[in-house]
């Protein structure tokens, strides 16, 4: 099952309070140790905070399916650059590619931002998911 966290319209809460609530929720529903290295500093745009934010979902909802692990890291940073999203859990891993539906949703919900998404499984080490938007301002 795939989870979508929803942020409002106008700004309300920050990006950062979203992931940092979803997130924290999720590690009590889970059992799962969430390490949080950054969370953005800046206002995000709306869109980008909602793809963020259903692509974080989806990925999510991969540790607890399929990962087995006991700790994820997730990065999201905001900068000159653009934004970044990094997942990375200390799981099973897999081999080959990751193509199902819920990657492909992933990578939609960045590319539909002019981004990409990839997702990459180490057998025995854990499985990393890398986004990033570029700027666009
Ligand atoms: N965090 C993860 N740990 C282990 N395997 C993963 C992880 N994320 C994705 N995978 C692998 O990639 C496949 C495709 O994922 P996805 O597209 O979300 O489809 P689904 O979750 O419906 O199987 C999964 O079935 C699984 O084999
Ligand atoms: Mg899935």
């Amino acid at each position: 099952m795939s989870e979508e966290v929803r942020v409002r319209e106008g700004r309300s809460r920050s990006l950062a309070q979203a992931l940092e609530e979803h997130l924290t929720e999720w590690a009590e529903r889970t059992g799962i140790i969430v390490e949080i290295w950054a969370l953005p500093a800046q206002d995000v745009p709306s869109r980008v905070a909602r793809a963020v934010l259903a692509a974080l979902g989806e990925a999510l909802a991969n540790v607890e399916r399929h990962s087995r692990a006991r700790v994820v890291s997730v990065a999201v940073t905001f900068g000159r650059a653009g934004l970044r999203m990094t997942v990375s859990d200390n799981g099973v891993g897999f081999f080959g590619e990751a193509e199902g539906r819920g990657v492909a949703a992933m990578r939609a919900h960045f590319e539909q931002l002019g981004g990409t998404l990839g997702v990459n499984g180490v057998p025995g080490e854990g499985t990393t998911v890398t986004g990033v938007v570029p700027r666009q301002d």
